[in-house]
């Protein structure tokens, strides 16, 4: 993807305390840290130079803040995704009303599946989760989309957690995070993959704006390891969304 200039977003809805959780024990979240963990978050992708819309939340949908979910924006098209949980499934209107104007649309339909969480973009090569979330159906869909525009589009299977994403991000187009307990470094071809340390397995999620990489803030020993490696990082306190099952990708959709 080329420089990127503009992020979508959506606030918190106050039903977030009732949001879905898959692998991890719930925990009171805060609405209003979570809100304002949220508007730090949209600040920091502005001080990035990025035009951010936010979206308003709709009560209606617990997990409608994590938009990286209801859609995959590459630069030709955006596909809007079927969610892979029946109570998500609503909140990419609101997604597609705000992609409509900015890419050419390709709408996924039963039996299809997919959350953009699983989907990890490295260049032209494409891997995608088959998850919880995502079946053979959404790969496949997205597979049909992407390979007329020279993406090479791959699946991966995703057992011990629950997006992709959760286990792996990317540094950069040739060089990954990944905890390794959850998924094996092999699945991933052609990159230099740092595992994250044990003590610290959420930190291999991490959301790269243009040169800086953004971390949630409790990660202290995979930032210094990233920052050994040159990259400029920021981090920012998200912890209520880490308790709802998320990270920094979750929470916006990028475009160039
Ligand atoms: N709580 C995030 C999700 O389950 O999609």
């Amino acid at each position: 993807m080329s420089q990127l200039t503009q992020a979508i977003t959506r606030a918190v809805s106050p039903a977030i305390v009732r949001c879905e959780l898959t692998f991890v024990e719930r925990e009171p979240i805060d609405h209003a840290i979570a809100v304002r963990q949220h508007e730090q978050y949209v600040s920091m992708l502005r001080s990035c130079g990025l035009e951010v819309l936010v979206i308003p939340s709709d009560n209606r949908f617990p997990d409608c803040c994590f938009v990286e979910d209801a859609a995959v924006v590459f630069d030709e098209v955006a596909v809007i995704t079927r969610m892979g949980i029946a109570s998500r499934r609503g909140e990419e209107v609101a997604i597609e009303q705000a992609l409509s104007s900015r890419r050419p649309i390709v709408k996924m339909e039963a039996p299809a599946t997919l959350d953009g969480g699983d989907v990890l973009c490295l260049g032209r090569k494409v891997y995608v989760g088959l998850s919880k979330r995502t079946n053979d159906e959404g790969f496949d869909l997205l597979r049909e989309v992407l390979t007329p525009h020279d993406y090479e589009v791959k699946p991966v299977q995703v057992t011990r957690c629950l997006h992709l994403k959760s286990a792996c991000t990317a540094v950069d187009p040739e060089t990954i995070l990944i905890n390794t307990r959850w998924l094996e470094p092999e699945a991933i071809t052609g990159v230099r993959a740092i595992p994250v340390p044990d003590d610290e397995p959420l930190a291999a999620e991490v959301l790269r704006v243009n040169g800086t990489l953004f971390m949630h803030d409790g990660f202290p020993r995979t930032r210094e390891l990233v920052e050994s490696l040159g990259v400029a990082v920021r981090s920012v306190d998200l912890s209520e969304f880490m308790k709802a099952e998320a990270g920094p990708t979750c929470l916006s959709l990028l475009l160039s």
